[in-house]
């Protein structure tokens, strides 16, 4: 996939950005979603694409707009010759995050050639997620000492000086105590895995790893951007109910008890990963509105040209309207 595409796609995170940023601390995260939903709708029907929703708001029947299997793009019938694209989509990641106003919400995709993101159901994942550094050095079956104890050694410091992120859930009460027993510090997190998993993999965030369960959807996503960062990440389906058993056969899931490598979750030889912030974040300002016109922050990751682009744009008002609004 190209670079032009790579920003095509921005302008679809950061419609979406601006839609839930305007709703920043209004407390309703389901309006603050929505507004992102619709808004990254609508310009992804402006791309020259033949695209296919694989990760998305949910099954049609309860999501109108961006449900899995979903066509989007000027192209949908492939009648035009454009390119055929899988997309997976969050166009509000940390919904609640947004709702107060809190850090780290983003607006994110990721794009890839046909079959090269895993159609992960919406159930939840056991993770851990890395960067560079530690790149081989994990194990998901192992415990969270010996883990910490190889981390440790590929950044050439101590256990106590590391930093991993966890979601704050009772969930995760015994990794938290594995964690503070090998002597690490946390970063406990309201919500925003993936955001968490973005810090991870690039040095000077303070971020050295991100373990625990969040959702397979968010998973996918990591994993499109670990593959342009050339971090790594782990990632276990958690299978607790007859439902789930049943939406994994059905995307033809067959071993529940799979680990998922980087490569298995996100396995496009073309990948596009775009993020634009919503709220201030440790990689990502958030949507900053002015007087005269709004500044916006977002990375454009292309895996073809091994390119990382961080994308500083400010949309000056005409007439009190932006031109990015048009
Ligand atoms: P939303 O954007 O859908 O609110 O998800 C936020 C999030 O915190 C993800 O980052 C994470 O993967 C997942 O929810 C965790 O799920 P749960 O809140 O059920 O623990």
């Amino acid at each position: 996939m190209d670079i032009d595409l790579g920003s095509s796609f921005l302008r679809v995170t950061e419609k979406a950005a601006i839609a839930a940023a305007r709703t920043m601390g209004r407390g309703d995260r389901r309006a603050s979603d929505q507004l992102a939903v619709e808004a990254m709708r609508t310009e992804m029907d402006l791309l020259e694409i033949n695209g296919t929703i694989v990760i998305g708001e949910g099954e049609r029947d309860k999501a109108p707009l961006l449900y899995t299997g979903e066509k989007v793009g000027l192209d949908k019938d492939g009648s035009l010759g454009y390119p055929e694209v899988d997309i997976a989509v969050d166009p509000l990641e940390g919904t609640n995050l947004c709702a107060t106003g809190a850090n780290n919400a983003i607006a994110v995709l990721a794009a890839s050639n046909k079959g090269g993101l895993l159609r992960a159901p919406d159930i939840y994942m056991e993770k851990i997620v890395v960067g560079p550094t530690a790149r081989g050095c994990i194990d998901i079956d192992a415990p969270v000492k010996d883990n910490l104890g190889r981390i440790a050694k590929a950044f050439d410091r101590n256990i106590a000086d590391l930093t991993v992120v966890v979601l704050d859930r009772p969930r995760h009460e015994k990794l938290i105590a594995d964690i503070r027993a090998a002597g690490a510090r946390i970063k406990l997190i309201g919500d925003g895995d993936l955001s968490a998993g973005l810090a991870a993999a690039i040095r000077g965030t303070g971020v050295h790893a991100v373990m625990g369960i969040g959702g397979a959807p968010e998973g996918v996503l990591t994993a499109a951007a670990l593959r342009c960062l050339n971090g790594e990440m782990q990632g276990r389906l958690v299978v607790l109910e007859d439902w789930h058993r049943e939406r994994l056969e059905e995307v033809g899931i067959a071993d529940p008890a799979h680990v998922y490598t980087t490569e298995e979750l996100a396995s496009g030889k073309d990948l596009v990963f775009v993020a634009t912030g919503v709220t201030a974040g440790d990689l990502l300002a958030g949507v900053r509105f002015f007087g005269g016109g709004l500044r916006l922050s977002s990375v454009v990751m292309t895996l073809a040209s091994r390119s990382i682009r961080y994308i500083d744009t400010v949309y000056m008002a005409e007439d009190g309207i932006y031109e990015v609004m048009r």
